[in-house]
């Protein structure tokens, strides 16, 4: 038996990234480099149909967008709870389940903190979100019950899940010189979650912090869900979304739903998804849209495009200015741009029900908007301008901290223990 080292593990398993994080017993918890330096990876999965291997994080997505022939597989934590996660999909040759890929992920990660530390530890926090699925607590229970399973079997015999949000609150205490009631923000690829904490010095030591938690709340809500608004709002309309046919009709918009989800595009590369799309040709008063549809689909330019939107709206929420689109992968010369005035009318549902979550917690825990000492913000959304604009209106006056966007949750699950 390997001898497993002293200590907690932190698994930050994110729908977009994930981070890892060890703390030695009473000591501080540092982020285990993933990929090179790299403290967060991608959660993603390339099954090289060239040679044959799997490839994980940066690496996966590289692959896959340089061409190489294989299966990118993405949004693994959204199937959480779902019944696809034990429908199988072919793979280099072989029938594997998603749950299976989950695993395969997760084994990585606990090799790669092996590496790191020496040894493989055996005893893990996973995070997990308020909700991985919203009003649904039997198929919530089922998704927390899969991850379990699925670290039990790569190896993690201890496994404990603790709240991100309460993770990702118990980092910034740390950083705490006097007792604090704080709204902590968790807007990541998949959810968003919040959380009303006392937080302080002295409540630090306590081991037992469930009195310390005033409310919490979440949504289903996410990076995913603002790419996949921006990606039919301006791109999809390209393709033929919304597009009026010869009878006044629009053209179906079931595939421009399906092209716009990560976890979902692969299914429209099946042959009978393909002719029904081919079928689709009748709807068309512009056959030219038509085209660009089942280019996209033939040649597989899906994630592509889908990997374009997210950084065209990253570019655009963090230069607040216009960021351009070149699609001429799909027709040449074809090109759109997204503004930042854009991502704030087409997001401006979305994010009202993302902060009106926020407000439901803080009234939860009894107290009102100004009573709080500060924002927490984790989470890689969570740096959307026009989100921080729409929460800082809803809380005048309560300063917004930025915290760590993309390790904050897996510091904190170290100090779970
Ligand atoms: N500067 C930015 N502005 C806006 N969004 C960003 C920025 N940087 C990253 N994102 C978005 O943040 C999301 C990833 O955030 P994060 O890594 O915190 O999510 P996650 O932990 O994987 O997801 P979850 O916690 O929901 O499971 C992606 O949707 C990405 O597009
Ligand atoms: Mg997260």
């Amino acid at each position: 038996m390997t001898h497993s080292p002293p200590g907690t593990l932190g698994i930050d398993f994110g729908t977009s990234n994930s981070a890892v994080s060890w703390a030695a017993p009473g000591g501080a918890a540092r982020l285990i480099a993933l990929e090179d330096e790299a403290l967060a990876m991608p959660t993603a999965v390339f099954y090289n149909s060239e040679d044959l291997r799997t490839h994980f994080g940066r690496d996966a997505v590289a692959q896959y967008l340089e061409g190489t022939e294989g299966r990118l597989m993405r949004s693994l934590k959204s199937l959480l709870g779902s019944p696809l996660l034990l429908e199988t999909t072919e793979v280099n040759h072989r029938q594997v389940s998603f749950q299976d890929i989950i695993a395969t992920f997760l084994a990585t990660l606990r090799e790669r903190a092996a590496q790191s530390l020496g040894s493989a530890p055996t005893r893990v926090v996973m995070g997990r979100p308020v909700h991985f699925v919203d009003d649904d607590p039997a198929r919530d229970a089922l998704a927390q019950a899969s991850l379990q399973q699925a670290a039990q079997s790569v190896g993690f015999e201890q496994v404990s899940f603790q709240l991100e949000p309460i993770a990702a609150a118990l980092d910034y205490e740390r950083r705490l010189k006097q007792e604090s009631t704080v709204l902590v923000v968790d807007v990541g690829g998949g959810t968003s979650d919040f959380t009303v904490v006392r937080l302080g010095p002295q409540r630090m030591r306590q081991p037992d912090r469930r009195e310390d938690v005033l409310a919490t709340s979440g949504v289903h809500v996410g990076g995913t869900d603002f790419d996949q608004k921006l990606s039919l709002d301006l791109v999809m309309p390209l393709l033929g979304y919304g597009h009026l046919g010869p009878q006044g009709r629009e053209v179906p918009s079931r595939v421009f739903f399906d092209l716009s989800t990560w976890h979902l595009i692969h299914w429209l590369y099946q042959p009978r998804a393909l002719a029904q799309a081919q079928a689709l040709w009748t709807n068309y008063a512009q056959p030219a849209l038509h085209r660009r549809l089942m280019q996209v689909l033939q040649a597989r330019l899906g994630h592509h495009l889908a990997h374009d939107v997210e950084q065209a709206k990253i570019r655009c929420s963090e230069s607040n200015s216009e960021a351009a689109l070149d699609l001429a992968y799909v027709e040449a010369g074809l090109h759109t741009a997204m503004t930042a005035a854009d991502i704030e009318d087409h997001l401006q549902a979305l994010l009202a029900r993302t902060v009106a979550c926020a407000c439901e917690c803080v009234q939860a825990a009894g107290l009102a908007p100004q009573a709080l000492d500060a924002i927490y913000l984790t989470g890689g959304s969570s740096a959307l301008r026009p989100f921080q604009t729409a929460l800082q209106a809803a809380f005048a006056g309560v300063p917004l901290m930025e915290g760590d966007l993309f390790g904050g949750v897996a510091l904190g699950l170290a100090y779970s223990r």
